[in-house]
């Protein structure tokens, strides 16, 4: 069954995206997105495209399958995605609901994805079985914390972020390595919360 919830609370969030999410932070990460997406070749699925922050730190001529619960968001993400040197077909569809066959793609990216998802587990369960065996997952995530006085300040403020938004307390490589997928290399890129995670489906 649909998730409306999340999809109307991610609706409710898109008018303000840009300016919440788009500013410094965004500057900011924009080199160490630049260096993970350049790893894009063959079949890719796209996770949460959002309102398209990300498009232009996409390498150019890639055929890109993005989806997104949220139809705000997307609606956002048009302009983006038009100005794309590239093709990337966008679509409203949920994590755990995709109707990709198994096996369909070579890789995944996403972005800021896993601190929203209702379900992560689950969720990155959902993208092995799209992937190929042997194929790639490539994420650029904030987590919680492991260290104080960190670990506490963001269990505190997810009460409240993950009305409007995300949770700042996610454990997601737990997550991506609980959901079946080897681990390859986790970069931190601010402290031990903002990363990148490499991952990859098992060869069965
Ligand atoms: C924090 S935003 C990040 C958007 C974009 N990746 C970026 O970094 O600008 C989280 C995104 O995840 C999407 N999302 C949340 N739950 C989802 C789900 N179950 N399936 C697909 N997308 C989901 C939201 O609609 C939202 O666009």
């Amino acid at each position: 069954m649909a998730d409306l919830v999340t999809r109307a609370k991610w609706d409710k969030a898109a008018r303000n995206f840009d300016l919440m999410a788009g500013g410094g932070a965004e500057a900011r990460w924009k080199p160490f997105k630049q260096k993970l997406f350049a790893n894009m070749q063959g079949r890719i699925l796209f996770l949460a495209l959002g309102t398209g922050l990300d498009i232009p730190t996409f390498p150019p001529g890639q055929d890109i399958t993005a989806i997104d619960i949220s139809p705000k968001m997307l609606a956002q993400a048009a302009p983006r995605i038009a100005a794309y040197d590239g093709t990337i077909r966008a679509e409203v569809m949920d994590v755990h609901e995709m109707t990709f066959a198994p096996d369909s793609f070579d890789q995944v990216f996403t972005s800021c994805t896993f601190c929203s998802v209702p379900r992560p587990v689950e969720g990155l369960k959902a993208l092995l079985r799209v992937l190929k065996p042997g194929g790639e997952l490539f994420m650029f995530e904030h987590t919680g914390s492991r260290y104080l006085p960190f670990k506490p300040m963001m269990d505190l403020m997810t009460v409240l972020s993950r009305r409007m938004g995300p949770d700042m307390n996610r454990t997601t490589v737990d997550n991506v390595r609980k959901a079946g997928f080897r681990i390859t290399e986790v970069e931190n890129v601010f402290l031990d919360v903002v990363k990148t995670i490499k991952a990859v489906k098992p060869q069965a």
